[in-house]
C-alpha cells in the first residue's frame, strides 16, 4: 500500500484545525509533523504543545514526527507524551543510533531514522532490523517547496535490495509528477507538503496516490 503523508509545514498555519480536518475527511490519516531546532537545520518549526493539541482534537490522526534537531534524545518522551505515533531522528547526529531507537520503542512509539542527501544508505545497514521507518530526504532539510533530488532514489533501491521491509518514506519536493518514479524505486510513503496543501484539487492528489498501490 502506498501512503500519503501531508506535511503540516505547508498547511495554512492560521487555520490548522480546518486543514487537518480536511485532510482526515479525505481518508488521509498520516500527518507529517516537522520539528526544526534552528541548529541542525536553519529554520524553526513546530513544538510538542502543537503536537499534543493536534492529537487531542484529532485522536485518529497518526502523527509522523520528523525531528530535525541536534539533540533528539532529550525530546523523545515529550513527543511520545504529546501523542507522536512515529518518531524519526536523523542519523547524522547519532554516532550510534541504537540507544535512541531502543528508547523510542520503549515509549511504545514506532521508530525511524532519516538521512540527509549527503548521507549514504550504507550508514543505515546496521539498524535495518530495528527500524519501522526510514525517511529519505530528497531536499536539504529545513524548508518546504524545494526541488526534488532524483539521485536519492538509489538509496531506496539499495535498502530494498538489502531486504529492508519496513516503511520507506520520501520527504522533499515530492509531486504527482515524480510519485510513480519514487514508488517504483521501492518507497511506500510519500510526504507531500506543497503538493498536498497547496494543490488546486486535493482529491486528485489523494486519488492519484491511491492508484499507485
Ligand atoms: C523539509 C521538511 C519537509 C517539507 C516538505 O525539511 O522535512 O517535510 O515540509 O515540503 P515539500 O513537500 O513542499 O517539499
Ligand atoms: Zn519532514
Amino acid at each position: 500500500m502506498i501512503e500519503l503523508a501531508p506535511s503540516l509545514l505547508a498547511a495554512d498555519l492560521l487555520n490548522l484545525e480546518s486543514e487537518i480536518g480536511d485532510m482526515l475527511s479525505r481518508g488521509v490519516t498520516r500527518l507529517h509533523f516537522d520539528v526544526m531546532d534552528a541548529h541542525f537545520v536553519p529554520n524553526l518549526s513546530f513544538s510538542p504543545e502543537l503536537c499534543a493539541a493536534v492529537k487531542a482534537r484529532f485522536p485518529e490522526c497518526r502523527l509522523d514526527v520528523h525531528l530535525m534537531m541536534d539533540n533528539p534524545g532529550k525530546y523523545l518522551k515529550t513527543f511520545a507524551e504529546a501523542g507522536a505515533d512515529i518518531l524519526t531522528v536523523h542519523q547524522e547526529v547519532l554516532p550510534d543510533a541504537r540507544p535512541i531507537l531502543d528508547a523510542i520503542k520503549a515509549l511504545g512509539v514506532k521508530c525511524g531514522l532519516s538521512v540527509k542527501p549527503a548521507t549514504l544508505a550504507d550508514t543505515l545497514t546496521k539498524y535495518l532490523d530495528m527500524l519501522d521507518n526510514i525517511l529519505i530526504m530528497t531536499v536539504e532539510p529545513g524548508f518546504g517547496g524545494q526541488k526534488f533530488m532524483v539521485d536519492m532514489l538509489d538509496k531506496i533501491r539499495l535498502l530494498r535490495a538489502w531486504g529492508y521491509k519496513g516503511d520507506i518514506a520520501v520527504d522533499g519536493g515530492v509531486t504527482l509528477d515524480n510519485a510513480r518514479q519514487i514508488t517504483d524505486a521501492g518507497a511506500n510513503v510519500l510526504v507531500m507538503g506543497t503538493s498536498f496543501f497547496h494543490a488546486q484539487d486535493r482529491d486528485l492528489v489523494v486519488r492519484s496516490v491511491k492508484e499507485l498501490s
